[in-house]
């Protein structure tokens, strides 16, 4: 998706050889207008599977889920992040382990929200090792829900989240994949057009 390259490449701060931070548009501040024309592109690339809801983890992946869910019509529901849990009665919930910050956390989603009659679409905003995805994904296999894919807004194609994703069968979509950040430089994979 080339508009939201160009606000990685115009606005993208370079932490370092494995971080970038986009935090006037996506992390921090939020970019309506561009939110809205990723909800778009994602809509489009899903437009045939069926979607009934979508599956997101707070905080940052809500606001690209959101717009996707609107131009979609189906509702949102963002997995909550908490640190322990006592009531898991009425909850899915999955232990997601942060590479990045190591630590574990555990999401959940009431079951309330996601049924077997669902076919749901994951997204989030960044896909680095692949654990959150994962968690979602084992949210809605306990939910007996059908996966649609998953729609994640940038890649870090140089970790491994992807491969693990696709290699459990499901589809990955992502509008922006960054194949390195050395030199302080945002490298994006090239496209392959079929
Ligand atoms: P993984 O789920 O793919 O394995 O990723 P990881 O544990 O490494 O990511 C932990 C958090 O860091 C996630 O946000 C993720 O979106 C974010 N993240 C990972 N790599 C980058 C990066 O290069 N740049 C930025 N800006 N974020 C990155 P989170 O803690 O869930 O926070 P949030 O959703 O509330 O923002
Ligand atoms: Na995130
Ligand atoms: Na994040």
């Amino acid at each position: 998706m080339d508009l939201l390259k160009k606000k990685i490449q115009d606005e993208g701060k370079v932490l370092s050889e494995s971080v970038l931070k986009v935090d006037s548009f996506l992390n921090h501040q939020i970019d309506p207008i561009l939110m809205q024309k990723i909800g778009e592109e994602f809509a489009a690339r899903f437009a045939d599977a069926g979607i009934t809801k979508i599956l997101t983890i707070e905080s940052s992946g809500i606001a690209p889920a959101t717009m996707t869910g609107l131009v979609l019509g189906v509702p949102v529901i963002f997995a909550r992040k908490r640190k322990s849990l006592t009531l898991t009665d009425h909850l899915y919930s999955a232990e997601v382990y942060s590479f990045t910050k190591k630590e574990t956390s555990e999401i959940s989603v009431s079951k309330d929200f996601i049924t077997s009659d669902d076919v749901v679409l994951m997204m989030d905003d960044f896909l680095a090792n692949g654990q959150a995805a994962l968690g979602l994904l084992s949210i809605a296999e306990q939910a007996k829900a059908k996966v649609a894919g998953v729609g994640i807004v940038i890649e870090k194609g140089f970790q491994n989240g992807s491969s693990q994703i696709r290699e459990r069968g499901f589809n990955v979509e992502s509008l922006a994949i960054i194949e390195s950040l050395a030199d302080g430089q945002v490298t994006f994979k090239e496209e392959v057009v079929s």
